[in-house]
């Protein structure tokens, strides 16, 4: 199944996509993810995304694009996958269209999970990452131990952009970048809608619930 997951920027996008990757056996692929794996390995594109990151700006379609490409000819790809932050443009969109036509593949589902700015400034600021993909919150979903990764023993981190200003420049951008991308894949029906302001389970849920009825 080819899914992508939409919403802004603490919607749970990331929290919902490592579920739903466990559960329907096809890989999570996070732009955002691989962005900061490049940072963290000091290369070139990592460098580079570091300027836009920081600043909560996009890192440009084309160089987004050539990632997401890549990592889609890898073989954990041919039975499926979720797409967590890309598309993230109109253009990245139409893109990402021809991109898996050559492929002869189609976006199946668009999983759009809607949380008002208000409590998302909230949930990133209490937000803590494991370098294992791992995703807390210090008071919705705490690790068992503080600061301490349940799954790996590593110590968590805060993200760089989860800062007040930056997560605010990033909604900004969300709204008049990414946000028309719901009308684009509406137009298709591929668009599925979610209140990510309820708890993380009851979310999973009714995602979960929702997929079995496109079978
Ligand atoms: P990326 O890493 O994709 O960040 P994002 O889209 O801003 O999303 P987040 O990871 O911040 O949030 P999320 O929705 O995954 O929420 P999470 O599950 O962590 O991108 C980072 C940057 O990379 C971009 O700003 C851009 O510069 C660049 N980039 C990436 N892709 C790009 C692209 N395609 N084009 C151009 N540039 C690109 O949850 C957040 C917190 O809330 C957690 O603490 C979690 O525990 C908690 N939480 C989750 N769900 C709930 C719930 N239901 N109730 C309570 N708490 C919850």
């Amino acid at each position: 199944m080819q899914i992508i997951l939409l919403g802004p920027p603490g919607a749970g996008k990331g929290t919902q996509a490592a579920v739903l990757s466990a559960t329907l056996k096809i890989p999570h692929i996070s732009t955002g993810d691989i962005f900061r794996a490049h940072i963290k390995g000091g290369t070139n594109l990592g460098v580079l995304a570091k300027r836009y990151i920081d600043s909560g700006k996009l890192v440009p379609d084309d160089v987004t694009t050539d990632i997401v490409a890549s990592r889609l000819n890898e073989e954990d790809c041919a039975s499926g996958f979720i797409m967590d932050g890309f598309p993230r443009t109109i253009p990245q969109a139409r893109m990402f269209d021809e991109m898996l036509e050559r492929l002869g593949k189609k976006v199946e589902v668009v999983i759009n999970i809607t949380v008002e700015d208000s409590i998302i400034v909230k949930r990133l600021s209490g937000r803590r990452m494991c370098s294992c993909g791992r995703t807390y919150h210090i008071d919705n979903n705490p690790p068992k131990t503080e600061g301490v990764c349940d799954v790996c023993n590593r110590s968590l981190y805060i993200r760089d952009d989860d800062k007040e200003e930056t997560i605010k420049e990033r909604l900004k951008i969300y709204h008049k970048q990414t946000s028309p991308l719901v009308d684009y894949y509406q137009g298709k029906g591929l668009t599925m809608n979610f209140d990510g302001s309820k708890p993380i389970e009851v979310t999973t849920r009714e995602i979960l619930d929702s997929l079995k009825k496109t079978d």
